[in-house]
């Protein structure tokens, strides 16, 4: 097996040089010509049985080259044997639910707070017909039921970078299956299967891309549990578009190199901001007393502490993203530029405000995902919106942890 940089830049692209190109082929058909309409039936029967190929794509909504080409790269990257991409990071959390619940009968599942909120809001609307048990990662056991189908955590979490142990959790579950989103950490910092989690779901969208221009989705997972979720795919019609495969296809060569960059950037303005009077809890793996398990390290769950950062603010935080110049207010992560978000207001509204603030998330949070900027340019505009109000003599309570209760911020 190749190491990661080399994975992350041929993945999926074996066949290129015998096929005389350079660059990724994109494929836009919806429909593949079947001269002999009964081998195209077989074909067809194929696909619809879960098969990751077969003699013909027949038509876009059962199979695409370009589409089976990144997840070919994105399972090399995560060690898996096979993944499955979807229109977006949501489609990609319906058809786990779907074939993990829906498809085996199973009507609960068991998630671990916090997660992003479009998830949170997803499993606890009742929408897919399952039923959500809200626990803490050291008690998913006690709320595993027979009727449990699935168990839903993040790892960092969205959007306060909690951590949590992905075997210890595993330990607990017995057969039920496992979904970490592995969106935060992405396969460069992080191999959730190697953990034993079942499904390794990303949002494409975020450092996949890593450009803010394509919406995407994928699971990487083994290729026994990877047959339904095609199928779940061809019938709801949650597919990629292939621009979105060819351009998801074409970040991976860069991802290692970006996440590196972010991840350093992320841990200098960490440090910056714990020590900064106009922020009082700041939250990055990075930051001391933030990785009691040893989670982070060589040979351990994650290879370093990643590019998301969060931290309050002592002033209204609408006030503090107001006042940026450079850093970009916008939800999304995992982009070139550095982004803040508002998770109360924003990505995480929907979630129940008792809910929210008991899972480690304050109204007066602000999440920031760093980008390739310059550091020291990111840090002055920080800086600066954050320093406005804060009175000259204003000396910051030592005390920053990473997983202080919520209550009370
Ligand atoms: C951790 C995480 N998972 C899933 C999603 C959903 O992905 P998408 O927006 O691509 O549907 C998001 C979106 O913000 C996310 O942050």
């Amino acid at each position: 097996m190749k190491r990661l940089r080399t994975t992350a830049v041929h993945g999926g692209r074996d066949d290129l040089a015998d096929l005389g190109v350079h660059a990724l082929p994109i494929d836009l058909s919806t429909t593949y010509p079947i001269p002999d309409q009964v081998e195209g039936g077989h074909a067809l029967q194929h696909l619809a049985e879960g098969a990751a190929h077969a003699t013909s794509p027949v038509y876009a909504r059962l199979h695409n080259p370009t589409v089976a080409r990144f997840e070919q790269a994105l399972a090399a990257l995560e060690g898996t044997s096979a993944a499955v991409a979807f229109g977006s990071g949501m489609a990609a959390v319906t058809a786990v639910v779907q074939a993990a619940c829906v498809l085996t009968g199973k009507s609960h599942v068991v998630a671990v707070r916090p997660i992003y909120g479009g998830t949170d809001h997803l499993l606890s609307s009742g929408l897919l017909g399952v039923r959500t048990t809200y626990a803490t990662a050291d008690r998913v056991a006690d709320a595993i039921t027979p009727r449990t189908g699935l168990v839903v955590v993040e790892t960092p979490a969205n959007p306060n970078l909690d951590l949590l142990d992905i075997a210890a959790v595993v330990a607990q579950v017995g057969d039920v299956p496992v979904v970490v989103d592995n969106t935060f950490a992405t396969p460069v910092l992080q191999n959730p299967a190697a953990f034993g989690a079942t499904y390794v779901l990303h949002s494409g969208t975020k450092y996949l891309g890593g450009h803010g221009d394509v919406l995407g989705g994928v699971v990487a997972c083994a290729e026994e549990h990877a047959g339904p979720l095609r199928q779940i795919r061809i019938l709801t019609g949650a597919v990629l578009h292939p621009l979105g495969g060819y351009l998801m296809h074409r970040g991976l060569a860069t991802l290692p190199l970006r996440v590196e960059a972010a991840q350093r950037g992320a841990v200098e303005l960490a440090a910056r901001l714990d020590a900064h009077p106009g922020t009082g809890l700041v939250r990055h793996p990075s930051l001391p007393g933030a990785d009691p398990a040893g989670l982070i390290g060589t040979g351990a769950q994650m290879r370093g502490p990643g590019a998301v950062l969060a931290f309050t603010t002592r002033e209204d935080p609408a006030a503090v993203v107001r006042r940026l110049r450079l850093v970009t207010p916008a939800v999304s992560l995992g982009s070139v530029d550095t982004l803040i978000e508002h998770p109360s207001a924003l990505t995480h509204r929907l979630v129940p405000d008792a809910a929210r603030e008991a899972s480690g998330v304050p109204a007066n949070l602000l999440r920031l995902s760093v980008g390739l900027e310059d550091v020291d340019d990111i840090w002055d505009d920080l800086d600066q919106a954050l320093s406005s109000h804060c009175e000259e003599d204003y000396i910051k309570p030592s005390s920053s942890g990473f997983r202080e209760p919520a209550a009370g911020h």
